[in-house]
């Protein structure tokens, strides 16, 4: 028997500390909260992704009165890029929330399992690491890929 420690990479940076491609996902991120449709949780969350053909796409969760049926923030935006820019590459992503009172979140928000899962599916695609970069008011925190949040994953059969 042996032990596996997981270890899971993360620079915790201010906005300032980004680089410009960083910043411009980020800004894109924090934007996207605003076509949020969250009437029932009220919390905003917007997904960029930047992709290799130079596109950035983003999405918004989008809630329905049916709880189930509604979609996070990461999962819009991949599966819109997926839809409309099937030859590109995903290169980073970045996610940011807004809490119930209207505020961006101080802390960043991680991505949900299942979001975790979709993006593994589209670093797969990608063949490199696709950065991850979580923005909260305080702090932004960047992982090296989406592996690395999802580690033991499950991705093949
Ligand atoms: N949500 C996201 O959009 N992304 C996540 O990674 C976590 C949660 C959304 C789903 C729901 O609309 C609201 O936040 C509260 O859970």
């Amino acid at each position: 028997m042996k032990n596996i420690d997981i270890v899971v990479p993360v620079i915790s940076a201010r906005y300032d500390e980004l680089t410009p491609v960083q910043q411009k996902l980020v800004d894109d991120a924090r934007s996207a909260t605003a076509r949020s449709y969250a009437p029932y949780s009220h919390f905003n969350v917007g997904a960029a992704i930047l992709l290799s053909d130079g596109s950035i796409v983003t999405g918004a969760n989008q809630e329905n009165a049916a709880f189930p049926s509604g979609t996070c923030a990461e999962r819009t935006a991949c599966y819109y890029a997926g839809a409309n820019h099937p030859d590109a590459r995903f290169e980073k992503i970045a996610i940011a929330a807004r809490g119930t009172d209207g505020e961006e979140v101080e802390q960043p928000i991680p991505p949900c399992g299942a979001c975790r899962q979709a993006l593994l599916e589209y670093e797969k695609l990608a063949g490199h690491d696709v950065e991850v970069l979580l923005a909260g008011r305080d702090a932004i925190y960047i992982l090296p890929s989406v592996s690395s949040l999802l580690p033991l994953s499950f991705s093949s059969f």
